[in-house]
């Protein structure tokens, strides 16, 4: 078939579901994008490139029963409109029918991988560095169970929004030391790696969640050592095992970041005050003084200036590390407990979720819903 989309796909709508696929977004959610695809219909291009791009490309890694259950469906979508299914994708069908009992979709905490494809808009291409694709895809190891890990072994959505801002901004974090609380599976740290960020530290209270996200830095040749001071290894994130409970001043002292992030740790009211006390903690210490610290830290207070429409609630112009907090506020008491915490602990939190907006990287992803998710910046006052 002389089709340069089954070569290599750049029509948006095949790139939007591919991406779907690697990101092992809803089966239902795959349906509708192929339709797209097919203007209306699953024609035979688009299962040609569903066999191609999406079902020949996903080896051993990928997650069988995901697989059989998006045959099961492709295949019952072309017979109810009357078309011919690809013998190949039959073939695929009857092999996970015969190999894989229905109890193999077992929850459990089964590990599966997912590739998130950040996809950059036209005339965003020289924010990627990846300038002939236009693509960045990110392999992570996650769990099917999402309470795994104290519940760091999956991707939740906060972490995909401050991505997108670490990629729509890259200047604000380029050339910065960053240091992110509750880590998860890494996916911040990975994209302020891409960034150039002088120093990722990533950092998660729970060790199942640290192996985990040790093996995504690995997988993304990040690989981390165990202990940060031992290597100075640009392309090393390295991981610290952090729990907020037992983190002490002096440990924190070793770390000293110009920008702390966090991506949904504002959830659990009982470790709310021990969160803020690390928050507290790193935003209150300066770095001695160089040249190149202040005009690192003047860069990025003059662009949240520039952006934020309240640069005086900000804070103005100073040169401390500020922290950038993404969270869905699932509990508004929750989220008031931290408010009142944050306030005695002498910090300033801005809510900066309508001036700081980042590119939508991810369109395809109809699982990630980006406007529950508010973005904050806290400073000390
Ligand atoms: C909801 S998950 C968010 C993970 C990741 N930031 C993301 O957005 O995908 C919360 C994370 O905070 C970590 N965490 C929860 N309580 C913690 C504590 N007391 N100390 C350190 N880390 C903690 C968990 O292990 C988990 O990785």
């Amino acid at each position: 078939m002389a089709d340069r989309e089954v070569d290599r796909p750049t029509d948006p709508k095949f790139v939007n579901l591919v991406s779907a696929f690697l990101a092992m977004e809803s089966t239902d959610s795959l349906i509708a994008l192929a339709r797209v695809s097919g203007e209306g219909s699953v024609t035979e291009r688009v299962q040609r490139f569903i066999w191609t791009h999406c079902m020949n490309r996903a080896g051993g890694k990928f997650h069988a029963p995901y697989l059989k259950n998006f045959l099961k469906k492709l295949i019952s979508q072309v017979e109810m409109n009357h078309g011919d299914v690809l013998d190949d994708l039959y073939e695929r069908y009857a092999y996970y029918m015969s190999s894989l009992k229905d109890d193999d979709s077992v929850k459990g905490n089964s590990k599966i991988y997912k590739y998130i494809s950040f996809l950059f808009p036209d005339g965003c291409f020289e924010l990627s560095s990846c300038p002939e694709s236009g693509k960045l895809l990110i392999p992570l190891q996650c769990s099917l169970n999402m309470l795994e890990g104290d519940t760091g072994c999956s991707i939740w959505p906060s972490s995909l929004y401050l991505s997108e801002c670490i990629l729509s901004f890259p200047e604000l974090f380029s050339n910065k030391s960053c240091f992110e609380v509750g880590s998860g599976v890494g996916l911040v740290g990975i994209c302020l790696a891409h960034v150039k960020a002088s120093q990722v530290i990533l950092s998660d209270g729970d060790m199942s969640t640290l192996a985990n996200m040790k093996l995504n830095l690995e997988l993304n040749h990040l690989g981390s050592e165990g202990d940060f001071a031992e290597t100075d290894d640009a392309n090393k994130v390295k991981c610290v095992y952090l729990p907020w409970e037992s983190a002490t001043e002096r440990e924190l002292e070793n770390f000293k970041p110009d920008i702390i992030l966090g991506a949904d740790v504002i959830y659990d009211p009982e470790c709310l005050p021990h969160l803020v006390q690390v928050l507290g903690t790193l935003l209150n210490q300066m770095k001695p003084y160089s040249q190149s610290d202040a005009e690192v830290s003047d860069g990025f207070d003059a662009f949240l200036g520039k952006t934020m429409s309240n640069g005086a609630a900000y804070g103005g112009m100073r040169k401390g590390p500020v922290a950038l907090l993404a969270s869905v506020i699932r509990n508004i008491d929750t989220f008031n407990k931290f408010l009142a915490l944050v306030d005695q602990a002498n910090l300033s939190i801005t809510d900066v979720t309508e001036t700081l907006k980042p590119i939508n990287l991810l369109p395809y992803m109809r699982s990630y819903d980006r406007t529950t998710i508010r973005l904050f910046i806290l400073t000390f006052k």
